[in-house]
């Protein structure tokens, strides 16, 4: 199965943050639903899901098999429960998908990144600066680096590139 993470970055590299006053690009978001509806899951931190809970859930996604990684949550409804980044793969890699998209947030993204658990990234870069704020890191204690390949770069409209590179761990 392969693994692609999928972020919204601001475009001076910040992991975007959204907020109403500064809420996520539709081009981002539209390009998100097409990923998850491709694959047929997504991947998506306590936290991030429970902001997308608030903000009515369900609609396109209802039919998805959606997985949300906690170390505290035991059930919760619409969503099944891992514990981990790898037990999150593992259930959907047992229910037969090919792909699995891990949606966010930066906690959860560190950690798959981190333990070398992508294939591909999808960067989408906003047209936005933002002041102090999140990172995507493979290692956040020490400086290190990694080359990846660029496979793809695209205008989504709206000011939205996307840049689509192949990792290998
Ligand atoms: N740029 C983007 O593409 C994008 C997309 C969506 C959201 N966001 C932003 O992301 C931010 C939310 O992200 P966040 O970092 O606060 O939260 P998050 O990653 O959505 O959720 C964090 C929670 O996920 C669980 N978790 C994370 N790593 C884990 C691991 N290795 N093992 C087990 N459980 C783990 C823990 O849940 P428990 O506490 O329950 O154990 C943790 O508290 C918001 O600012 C939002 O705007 C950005």
């Amino acid at each position: 199965m392969k693994t692609i993470v999928w972020a919204t970055l601001s475009a001076n590299g910040n992991y975007a943050q959204s907020s109403p006053e500064n809420p996520p690009k539709k081009e981002a978001l539209d390009d998100f639903a097409k990923h998850a509806m491709a694959a047929g899951n997504f991947i998506v931190g306590r936290r991030t899901f429970e902001s997308m809970a608030a903000g009515g859930g369900g609609g396109p996604f209802a039919d998805l098999d959606i997985v949300v990684v906690s170390r505290n949550l035991e059930s919760l409804p619409g969503a099944t429960i891992a514990g981990s980044p790898e037990e999150a793969l593992n259930y959907l890699r047992h229910k037969g998908h090919r792909t699995a998209i891990v949606a966010a947030g930066a906690d959860l993204h560190n950690a798959f990144l981190s333990q070398g658990l992508a294939d591909e990234l999808i960067f989408n870069i906003a047209p936005v600066l933002e002041g102090k704020g999140l990172h995507l890191t493979i290692d956040p204690n020490h400086y290190s680096f990694k080359d990846i390949e660029l496979l793809n770069a695209n205008p989504l409209g709206g000011g939205v590139v996307q840049l689509h590179y192949a990792v290998n761990f």
